[in-house]
């Protein structure tokens, strides 16, 4: 196992009817922004259960923060935090809503040129405006983690940024918000938090075997509870263990001591940007075309993962890793998702030549994690993928 340090400050607040809890966790004097999406709180009920437990704090509003939260827009709200001089942010919705809060909380703090430059350059967040959030829709993790990817759609870009500074002060997890989320989204978020778990598992062995056996149980939970929630999502044990495994895909736990690979996303970010495709069915195009491209590097663990996750328990180490590779696939079919380009889009041709040039342009010369696949290697991959 490698060496790690492992801090994670999020106060989480789980289970039915918790969001009225968010009273007791905001500042007394704060002055609060609260930031959401395009509009599904106000239906479903959560608007008014957060505004009721805010009745005691001055709270201005901005909504309409789209799926792939939008550089542009977000330029709006930093505006109006300034111009209301907010002290406390409160993200209602999924993790575009809370992704958009952590830039809005980095970029206030920020003195340097342009905020977009905390996302070309790198810039670590250490310290930002304090925020919390209710999340509405289990997938990214976002809500215990200090990540964010913000689109910027007049140069059709999708960068991640982050740093210490940018975990959530709290946040709340009422599952019964899932009854509300289109299929269409529930199953995004199952192959989403599915493949987080795979980009911080499916590397070789490191002897992580605590890790292993974390990562392998989330898989298992998700498998099993998807076609529940999909299903009946008032199915209120399904919903439970759902939002739970989400956000333990991502929040730091699994990946401590083990080799992290990422290429999944990173490749996936650029098909959101270039195509908006949603971005866990970016990963369904991606994921499997990688693991058979990095066949050889990953195939103990492709081994072990069909064998204790799909119980594929005969047959040569080559053949689990690749039954492995053929699970995955039928399960993100069975979950409703395609896993081909072609699937999404007449205009893949060219896609990986593009791909592959932004990646030699940003100086991304070897992904994964033996920080070896190149940007020809990448061309490849999406190839496969077409
Ligand atoms: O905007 P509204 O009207 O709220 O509708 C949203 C949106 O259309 C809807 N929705 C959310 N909760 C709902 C609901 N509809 C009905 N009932 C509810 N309770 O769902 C749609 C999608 O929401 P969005 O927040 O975009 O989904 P998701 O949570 O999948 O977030 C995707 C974004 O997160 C980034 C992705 O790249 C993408 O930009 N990611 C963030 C990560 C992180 N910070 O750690 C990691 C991930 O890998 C990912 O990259
Ligand atoms: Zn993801």
């Amino acid at each position: 196992m490698n060496n790690f340090q492992f801090k994670n400050p999020t106060k989480i607040i789980f289970g039915k009817d918790t969001i009225k809890e968010i009273t007791t966790e905001i500042p007394k004097d704060a002055k609060v922004l609260l930031l959401f999406g395009g509009g599904s709180i106000k239906k479903n009920g959560v608007y008014n259960q957060v505004k009721e437990a805010l009745k005691t704090v001055e709270v201005v509003e901005f909504g309409g923060i789209p799926a792939n939260p939008e550089y542009s827009l977000l330029l709006d709200a930093l505006k109006v935090i300034k111009d209301e001089k907010i002290t406390y942010l409160l993200a209602v919705g999924g993790g575009s809503v809370i992704d958009g809060t952590k830039f809005l909380s980095a970029a206030v703090l920020y003195d340097g040129e342009t905020p977009w430059d905390i996302l070309t350059n790198n810039i670590r967040t250490e310290k930002g405006m304090p925020f919390g959030t209710v999340l509405t829709m289990p997938a990214t993790g976002s809500e215990m983690n200090s990540g964010a990817v913000i689109t910027r759609r007049e140069t059709k870009e999708k960068l991640a940024m982050g740093g210490p500074g940018l975990f959530p002060e709290f946040s709340v997890l009422d599952p019964q918000v899932i009854t509300s989320i289109p299929q269409r989204q529930l199953a995004n978020g199952l192959a989403d938090s599915f493949t987080h778990v795979l980009e911080q598992y499916m590397t070789y062995p490191v002897g992580g075997l605590l890790q292993d056996r974390f990562a392998e149980s989330i898989l298992q939970t998700i498998i099993e509870v998807a076609p529940k929630v999909l299903k009946d999502p008032t199915d209120y044990k399904a919903a439970a263990n759902y939002m739970w495994s989400c956000t333990m895909a991502l929040n730091g736990l699994i990946q401590q001591g083990v080799p992290g690979d990422w290429a999944v996303h990173g490749i996936g970010h650029e098909l959101t940007a270039l195509f908006g495709i949603d971005h866990a069915r970016t990963l369904a195009i991606i994921a499997p075309s990688h693991y058979a491209f990095n066949f050889e590097a990953k195939k103990e663990k492709l081994a072990q993962y069909a064998e204790r996750v799909w119980n594929v328990t005969t047959g040569s180490t080559d053949k689990k890793a690749q039954a492995g590779i053929d699970k995955t696939v039928t399960f993100f079919h069975e979950l409703g998702i395609d896993t081909k380009l072609s699937e999404y889009t007449k205009d893949y041709e060219g896609t990986a030549e593009i791909i592959a040039k932004r990646f030699t342009e940003r100086g991304w010369l070897g992904l994964g994690e033996h920080q070896s696949l190149s940007p020809k290697n990448v061309e490849e991959i999406v190839k496969m993928a077409y």
